[in-house]
Parts: C-alpha cells; structure tokens; sequence
C-alpha cells in the first residue's frame, strides 16, 4: 500500500516528565509492524489509555506514542491467510497502545494473532462500546459462573459503579439474571443506576472498611471489583461463604491488605482478570457471550461518543475519576 498520511492523537515528551498532547499526521511506513493494516473505524477510551496519555512509563515506555488499547475496522491490507481486505475486524488488548501505536488514529498496524474477527450481530461501532471495557466485565461474569456463583447465591457488589467496565458489567449481570448492587461515590448517579439494571445503591463508603477485622458480614456472593486497595480489601472480607472476587482494577490503588481467614473460613475466591493476553479461544468464547447473551439494549444511553480531537477533554475527566458509563472514539466523524 502507497505511504499515505492520516491523522492520529499524539503523546509527546517535551522535556523529562513534561507531556504534551496533540492531533498529527502521520505516515503509514512509520507504523509498528505487523501482518495486518486496519482502517479504524472506531475507538474507545479506557482508564490505560488515559495513563498512557499522561506518561504513565509504566504503561507506555517510548514517546511520542499514540494510545488507544482498542480499535475496530476494516482490514486494508493483510500478509496472513486468516484475514481478507474489507473483512471488518476488532482488536483489544495486546500490546495495542501500550507500546504499539494505538487506537486513537486512522490506522493501525497488528500482528494476525491479535485480530478477532467482528462478531456476528455486532456492528464497528457497538464493537467498541464493548471494547476491553466489556469484555473484561464479560471474562469477569464467565468467572464467576466457572466458580459456581450463579444468581440464586446471592448478590453481586459492582464497585465503581459508573466507570466503564462496571457501567457494562451491571447491565451484563442484569441480563445474566443477577441481583446488582452498584456502588458509586456519585451520589447523583442513582437514577442512572437504577435504569442501568442495578437493584441497589450504596455510597462507595458503605462498602469501605478500615477495621483490622478479619472477617466483616458476608455481604456478596459475588464482588466485580475496579477499585483494589481498601475497597478490595474490605470486599474480601465482606463475601460470603464460598463466593467469589474478580480484581480487574486499581483506581483507588495497588496495595492488598488481607489476611487468610476469609479463605480459610469462608473458602472465597479471589479471581484475577487480565483482558489483555487472554488466549483466542476463550476469547473468541467471550465475544460470542456478549453477542448472543449478554449485551443490552438500552447501551446508547450510556456512550458519549467523539471524534479525535474531543478526546483530550475526556481524558482529563477520566484521570480525575469524573467519567460516567463510555466514552468511544469516530474516527469517521
Ligand atoms: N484487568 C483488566 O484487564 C482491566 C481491563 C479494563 C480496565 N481495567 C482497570 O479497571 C479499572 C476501571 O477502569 P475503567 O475504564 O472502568 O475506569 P473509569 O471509567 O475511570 O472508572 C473508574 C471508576 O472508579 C471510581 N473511582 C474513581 N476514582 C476513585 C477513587 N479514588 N476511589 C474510589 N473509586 C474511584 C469511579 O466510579 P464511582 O464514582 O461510581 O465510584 C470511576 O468512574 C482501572 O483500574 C483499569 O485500569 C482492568
């Protein structure tokens, strides 16, 4: 394919740990390498995404960078048997915008083992209202299930409610036939919640215990934790017997302090979720989940979508823990 030009967000370093962000053209030559070229069609915004667009050197060694852990589109050239010009695909996940040039341009260039090819009954753009969002909720509810926590067990406690993988968690887990109880520190989200197909919710404060006690009330059958550090903590020790924890997020920190009792005594589960380097087949499996089983109808009323250059400001207010639900990105808008 001839060296086009297009457009993609940019992170660059300035000086030492001074960051700027800005729109650019680029070159298709100058791409990472890859079996397969990508029209992107759409994009999403994800809290690694943010980071990466700070300069977080944890997530994205080498700037300038373009984030973006997720992308959709259409194949616009290919070295691998396995995937045909205009064939319409989505990648999540990998290295994809950690250090591989990301999402949030017109292209993006892949290995083949990366590419999932779009789901049936799944269009570009719904592809990424899922995204790593949704499909870290769905590797989460198909856990739980694995580990017997099945609806007539009992509650499941969504934290961080309205950020995007709980926002589509909640919905999932209605759908699936749970009982949801979101946790949220916006308190005027509640409606939001509710409509969402959460059954209860709490203050996120309610959820939070700074005892040293071992053990608290066993509480959830199941806990879908984003928040890790106290929160996770506190879960831990607040799920009933036998239930089970999937940690899939670190807003409110890194640390986890527990003891072994709630293992000991209650015989729970704490089940880590990595989305990114999930093998093809089970996510092949998980994709077919969200398509056939799991997503939900009224998902528009809870995606703000933009182009390029309205991601910075969505950035931002991801960072500063304000976003509610998902935001995706129209690279065609
Ligand atoms: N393991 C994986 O594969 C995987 C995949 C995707 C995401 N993640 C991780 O999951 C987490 C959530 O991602 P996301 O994209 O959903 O982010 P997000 O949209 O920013 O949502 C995070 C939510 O957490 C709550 N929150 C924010 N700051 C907080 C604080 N200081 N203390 C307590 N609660 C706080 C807020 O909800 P409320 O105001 O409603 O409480 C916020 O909306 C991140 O840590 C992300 O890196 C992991």
């Amino acid at each position: 394919m001839e060296n086009i030009s297009f457009k993609a967000f940019v992170t660059k370093e300035l000086e030492a740990n001074k960051f700027e962000r800005s729109i650019e053209t680029r070159q298709i030559n100058d791409l990472s390498v890859g079996d397969v070229l990508i029209e992107v069609f759409f994009s999403a915004l994800n809290y690694k995404d943010a980071l990466s667009a700070r300069g977080h050197k944890g997530i994205s060694k080498n700037y300038p960078h373009t984030p973006g852990i997720d992308a959709s589109g259409i194949v616009a050239e290919s070295n691998s048997p396995d995937f045909k010009i205009g064939q319409e695909v989505l990648v999540t996940g990998y290295d994809l915008g950690m250090n591989t040039d990301g999402g949030f341009a017109e292209y993006i260039r892949v290995p083949a083992s990366w590419v999932v090819p779009l789901p049936e009954n799944m269009s570009l753009r719904e592809a990424m209202i899922w995204g790593t969002s949704g499909f870290t909720a769905a590797i989460s509810i198909n856990e739980l299930q694995r580990h017997d926590v099945s609806p007539d067990k009992g509650s499941i406690l969504v934290t961080g409610a309205t950020g995007g993988v709980s926002t589509l968690a909640i919905g999932m887990l209605k759908k699936a036939g749970y009982t949801v109880v979101a946790s949220t520190g916006k308190s005027d989200q509640k409606e939001m919640l509710i409509k969402l197909g959460a059954d209860e919710v709490i203050d996120r404060a309610d959820v939070d215990d700074h005892s040293e006690r071992p053990l608290l009330r066993g509480r959830w059958a199941g806990v879908l934790d984003s928040i890790g550090g106290s929160t996770l903590s506190s879960v831990i020790r607040s799920t009933q017997l036998h239930g089970a924890v999937c940690c899939f997020g670190n807003v409110a920190g890194d640390a986890l302090a527990t003891s072994v009792y709630p293992f000991l005594l209650r015989g729970i589960t704490l089940i880590g979720i990595d989305s990114a380097e999930k093998e093809m087949d089970y996510r092949l499996n998980i994709w077919k989940r969200i398509s056939e089983e799991w997503k939900f109808d009224n998902i528009n009323d809870y995606v703000k979508e933009v182009d390029l250059e309205g991601l910075n400001n969505e950035i931002d207010i991801m960072l500063e823990g304000g976003q509610v639900g998902k935001v995706i990105v129209n690279l065609k808008k």
